[in-house]
């Protein structure tokens, strides 16, 4: 279970973002958190991969205090991050792609070949696609290639942020789906930072919605059928 409690967190110092948020991902759970623009959604999970150092507060993985800790040990810990923006390098292909998902044991040949076999497994197109430049695929396989890249480093928690940005509904649909079989089918963690409101809630366990950098409201997704309540934003 990952616990982040009253963080403190932001860009510079003394200029808090995050002014005392908490939120609590359960195992095998989605965790949405949902918020306007700007509130502090990408800076949240920035903050619990390691690339932003809270100024107070506290974030644990299962216990273990996650301060301090180097995002390179907190990828071995199984904390994995797909940002909002498409990280994915387009003039290289989908295995070079998947396997700088590696990185952290990149002098293991066996297990990198290992964890390219699972994800062709799981993601057939992407096998099919081996050797294109990401660039050339849909948005929706370019998520696939970030998920399947997340997926190398055989995460316990993915953080994930706004993955259907930009994506055509159908595309969109797909990258759910993709993020509800991991969770179901491999008891990932996930904590959902989304946009589309609608279709987060069709998927998420439980939600949090943030207002300018502190909580606003929190409970499991049966309590937002009232969309009033979580189109507030
Ligand atoms: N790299 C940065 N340097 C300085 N300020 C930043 C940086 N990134 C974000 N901010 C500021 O932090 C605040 C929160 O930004 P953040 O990206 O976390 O919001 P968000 O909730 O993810 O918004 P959106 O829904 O638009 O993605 C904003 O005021 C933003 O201008
Ligand atoms: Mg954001």
């Amino acid at each position: 279970m990952l616990d982040v409690t009253d963080l403190y967190v932001g860009y510079y110092k003394d200029l808090h973002i995050l002014q005392g948020v908490s939120i609590n991902a359960a195992d095998a759970k989605i965790t949405t958190v949902l918020g306007a623009n700007g509130v502090g959604k990408s800076t949240l999970l920035k903050a619990i991969y390691g690339f932003l150092q809270p100024a107070s507060g506290k974030v644990q993985l299962d216990d273990q205090s996650l301060i301090g800790v180097p995002t390179h040990k907190r990828i071995d810990m199984g904390i994995s991050y797909i940002p909002q923006q498409s990280s994915v390098f387009q003039y290289m292909t989908v295995e070079e792609n998947l396997e700088l998902g590696a990185w952290t044991f990149r002098g293991d040949r066996a297990r990198i070949e290992r964890k390219l076999e699972e994800n062709y497994e799981r993601f057939p197109q992407l096998r099919e696609r081996r050797k294109s430049k990401a660039g050339e695929l849909s948005g929706g396989m370019q998520r696939m290639v970030e998920v399947g890249r997340t997926l190398m480093t055989d995460p316990t928690v993915i953080l994930v942020d706004e993955p259907t940005a930009g994506l055509a509904k159908l595309l969109s649909q797909e990258v759910y789906q993709m993020l509800v079989n991991l969770r179901d089918d491999d008891g990932i963690t996930i904590v959902l930072v989304d946009q589309e409101i609608r279709q987060a809630l069709k998927i998420a366990d439980y939600v949090y919605v943030l207002e300018l950098g502190r909580n606003r409201f929190e409970g499991p997704v049966e309590e937002f059928t009232d969309l009033e309540k979580a189109l507030w934003v």
